[in-house]
């Protein structure tokens, strides 16, 4: 049976290679879970983990098996990855009015890299649920009072009360209606890039339905067909759309997005095409890791300083049991200073032990620090200095650099400094908007862009 009409194959679900050990299935609701909220009415929870259930999934098999067979071609080097948006999205209306500003960046800068490199990009957008955010302390001082930490709008509210802390369930259904809302969003953005390729009027209608060959008829297709990367439309890239993807963080959440796939038998989190599981949560005995072996989807998870080559084998071995290309995307997030040292013995590793990942250059999140004023922010250059050396280490060590992940805001915020941006800290307050993680402005995000295709097209 075909399950796509997508231009890129599916590959089959194969049996692991002779010698190559299948970890067993452990049910992850018996391990440690990291970054939990701790919900002050559990039978509040279950009232509302009973109406998830009964929702539509928001995402379906077929195209998380596309985006699946798209990152197998990235991985390949056949396409690049891009992999952009908030660090924490907003619920609510503020959530869906930000949409079309971010798919506007991430489609300049999709079809940025394609014009420079001829290569299709794979646009990813950190959307339609990125609600929930791990973080490294409970507690924080604002002002002179202490009070539990924002956890993310399907957890808490940002405002600084302690009453405002408190997690509440009830945010894990606004959450779902925004990440629905969102997707309507792009659904509608990408009808109207299609339509636009489409005759306006019954009399232009009329004089292309005369013409033998209606070109826009190809384009058309192959539009539909290649949803989610740039297209080469009369010798130039377009953009297409955008897949979903978010941190899978809190599990009493994804649980009840996941669904099984009549035709295939298998399970798949239909909360996303693409969950991520994060630095702060991939241990190997835990609860993300586990959850993620149980899904079908294509993963990705985090690799930050803190990993072994050991364990990051482990890992994969884990994730990526069949070693089948586009089912693991390892997302690099060491900062400046340290991946030119870690990298490469960890990229040789992966390698050695079969795993066709795809290897994607986070330059945003081992680059934070607290500026003077307290607020968190990153500089450019560090962001720059990264996605050189991420570039440098693949492909010296003869590997594809298959992609970048970056947090944009869609929007003029002053968040990171440098080009683009605030020269100094005194800046940073002017427009500093964000939830969570400073973003780049849309100007920093061309130039890092820009960046990424030099070093693309350098090869
Ligand atoms: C994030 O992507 O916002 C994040 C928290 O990343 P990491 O897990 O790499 O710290
Ligand atoms: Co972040």
């Amino acid at each position: 049976m075909t399950l796509t009409t997508s231009s890129y194959q599916v590959s089959p679900i194969s049996e692991p290679a002779p010698g190559i050990r299948v970890p067993p299935v452990t049910d992850w609701r018996s391990l440690p879970a990291e970054q939990q909220p701790v919900w002050p009415d559990p039978a509040l929870l279950e009232q509302v983990q009973d109406q998830l259930t009964l929702q539509p999934p928001l995402t379906a098999p077929a195209d998380v098996r596309r985006l699946g067979s798209a990152l197998a071609h990235a991985g390949a080097g056949r396409a690049f990855l891009l992999q952009a948006g908030d660090c924490a999205e907003p619920t609510g209306t503020a959530g869906v009015a930000a949409v079309r500003g971010k798919h506007r960046i991430i489609s300049q800068m999709a079809e940025i890299i394609s014009n420079h490199t001829d290569l299709p990009t794979v646009t990813v957008g950190r959307i339609a649920g990125q609600h929930a955010k791990p973080r490294s302390v409970a507690q924080e001082t604002v002002g002179d009072r202490t009070l539990p930490v924002y956890r993310g709008d399907l957890v808490n509210d940002a405002a600084p009360h302690p009453e405002a802390r408190v997690p509440d369930p009830r945010r894990m259904l606004t959450a779902y209606r925004t990440a629905r809302a969102v997707i309507n969003e792009l659904h509608l953005i990408a009808h109207e890039t299609v339509s636009g390729l489409l005759p306006h009027t019954w009399e232009e209608d009329a004089v292309h339905a005369a013409v033998p060959t209606r070109p826009y008829d190809g384009t058309l297709r192959s539009v539909i067909r290649n949803y989610g990367r740039t297209v080469k439309v009369n010798g130039s890239w377009r953009r297409t759309g955008l897949w979903t993807s978010h941190e899978a963080l809190v599990l009493d959440y994804e649980q009840t997005l996941v669904r099984r796939d009549p035709h295939t038998g298998e399970h798949y989190l239909l909360s996303t095409h693409l969950p991520w599981i994060g630095d702060r949560t991939r241990r190997l005995d835990g609860a993300h890791v586990a959850f993620l072996t149980q899904i079908a989807n294509p993963v990705a998870c985090k690799v930050g300083p803190g990993i072994t080559p050991e364990d990051l084998t482990e890992l994969c071995g884990r994730l990526d049991p069949h070693r089948r290309p586009g089912r693991l995307t390892l997302i690099s997030r060491f900062g400046a200073g340290l991946i030119r040292e870690r990298l490469p013995v960890l990229s040789r590793a992966v390698r050695a032990a079969g795993h066709d990942v795809l290897w994607v250059c986070d330059p945003m999140h081992g680059n934070t620090f607290k500026a003077s004023n307290g607020v968190k922010t990153r500089r450019m250059s560090d962001i720059h200095a990264e996605i050189t050396a991420f570039f440098e280490v693949m492909t010296d060590a003869g590997h594809w650099p298959g992609g970048i992940h970056l947090e944009i805001a869609g929007d003029h915020v002053t968040e990171c400094l440098g080009a683009g941006g605030p020269a100094a800290e005194e800046g940073l307050t002017r427009a500093y908007r964000t939830l969570c993680d400073p973003r780049l402005n849309d100007t920093q995000a061309l130039l890092t862009i820009r960046k990424v295709a030099e070093l693309i097209a350098r090869g």
